[in-house]
């Protein structure tokens, strides 16, 4: 796995990531709305009690002061009863901030994804994503599979 520019760090997200950006990172993937302090405080407890069911990670830039958060990914190990109580990866919410495109961060992001999916056993990890997205993911190892169907409420 290679090495992310200089002083950029990849790690878990934390409580205190509420203030270095992490939202605002993901506010360029989609809506994000306003999250108080407490209902992120929340809702990471909760994702913290999923037992090695689900990981999120963040790219900090310690170039800046204070230290941003400039990317994020998340997976999702769900765990089977087919193919013998096999376990899936699924990759999700990736985002990195518009100024720092470009620069590999995404395919870092994916890349340690990827790697936790092996560690805990994920026979595959699978995605959905826009057509536009596609060409970075085929660089990040993926393939076109299957077709996504939704039900909105
Ligand atoms: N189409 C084709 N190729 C691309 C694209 C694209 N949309 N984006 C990047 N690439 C290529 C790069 O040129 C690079 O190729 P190279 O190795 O030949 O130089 C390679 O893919 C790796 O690119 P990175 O620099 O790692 O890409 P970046 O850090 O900019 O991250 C990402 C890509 C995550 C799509 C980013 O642009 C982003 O956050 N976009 C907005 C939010 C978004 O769409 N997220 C993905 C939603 S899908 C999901 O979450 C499962």
């Amino acid at each position: 796995q290679s090495a992310l520019p200089e002083g950029y760090k990849l790690r878990a997200l934390r409580p205190s990531d509420y203030d270095t950006g992490f939202l605002d990172c993901l506010r360029v993937l989609t809506t994000v709305g306003d999250i108080t302090k407490e209902q992120f405080q929340d809702r990471y407890d909760w994702i913290s009690r999923q037992d090695g069911g689900y990981f999120i990670l963040v790219i900090e830039d310690t170039n800046s002061s204070p230290p941003r958060v400039v990317g994020t990914g998340a997976l999702l190990v769900e765990r089977k009863f087919i193919h013998n109580l096999a376990s899936v990866g699924h990759i999700e919410d990736i985002a990195i901030a518009k100024d720092q495109q470009g620069k590999k961060l995404g395919l870092r992001m994916i890349q340690a994804l990827d790697f936790i999916a092996q560690k805990t056993g994920c026979y595959k990890a699978i995605l959905d994503c826009s057509e536009a997205n596609e060409g970075f993911y085929v660089k990040c190892g993926f393939k076109r599979a299957g077709l996504e169907m939704a039900h909105y409420y």
